[in-house]
């Protein structure tokens, strides 16, 4: 069964379709040294069958460092038509090269083969957020298999916080999962 607040985002992303921002969110980390680390990266779909949020990026960006260390992770999606607002709070799973389980490595290939051939072709960027050098090659055609460093990125949500602004009075949920299942408390916003 969906997550209750599956139904609510999923509303969302209908009623803000025809912005192709409203595919964005914003994804905290936590750095080695506690800091908040964010960043925007594209919402890619659920993984099937589940409620995981999946996204990717560079296993050689700082975002892979931080969650070597810490894989608690928060991404907050903003819907500009609908003035909404959700939290979605949990655990990353980096699926690899490496990962043994073939449907998570199956999943990771698939999601490789899916993306546009300009965000493949970053993959193919030198190492990202280190100095740039002169002559660096930003040309490379992309792989057909992914690259090492191409990482899946399951975000396993186990807290929400949905926030609607139009609604009058505003109206705010709480969503926690504990095991199985999801309990939904109305919040004053
Ligand atoms: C609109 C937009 C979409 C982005 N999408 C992604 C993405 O899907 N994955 C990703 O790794 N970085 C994405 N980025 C780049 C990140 O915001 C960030 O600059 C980069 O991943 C390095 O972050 P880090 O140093 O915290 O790891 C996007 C940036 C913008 C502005």
């Amino acid at each position: 069964m969906m997550a209750p607040w599956r139904e609510p985002l999923a509303r969302a992303l209908h009623r803000n379709r025809s912005l192709v921002y409203s595919r964005y969110i914003q994804l905290a980390t936590v750095r080695g040294d506690g800091r908040p680390a964010n960043r925007t990266v594209v919402f890619r779909g659920f993984r099937q069958g589940t409620d995981d949020l999946q996204l990717v990026s560079d296993g050689r960006s700082q975002k892979l460092v931080q969650l070597a260390g810490c894989a608690a992770a928060e991404a907050c999606w903003y819907f500009p038509k609908t003035r909404e607002q959700f939290r979605l709070a949990g655990q990353i799973a980096v699926i690899v090269s490496q990962t043994a389980d073939p449907t998570l490595s199956l999943a990771r290939w698939q999601m490789w083969q899916q993306l546009s051939e300009a965000a493949r072709q970053q993959f193919t960027w030198p190492d990202p957020g280190q100095p740039q050098l002169e002559g660096a090659d930003f040309c490379q055609p992309s792989p057909a298999e992914p690259p090492d460093w191409f990482c899946l990125l399951l975000l396993q949500i186990d807290q929400v916080d949905h926030l609607n602004l139009r609604a009058d009075p505003q109206q705010r949920s709480s969503f926690q999962r504990r095991a199985d299942s999801w309990t939904q408390v109305n919040l004053n916003p």
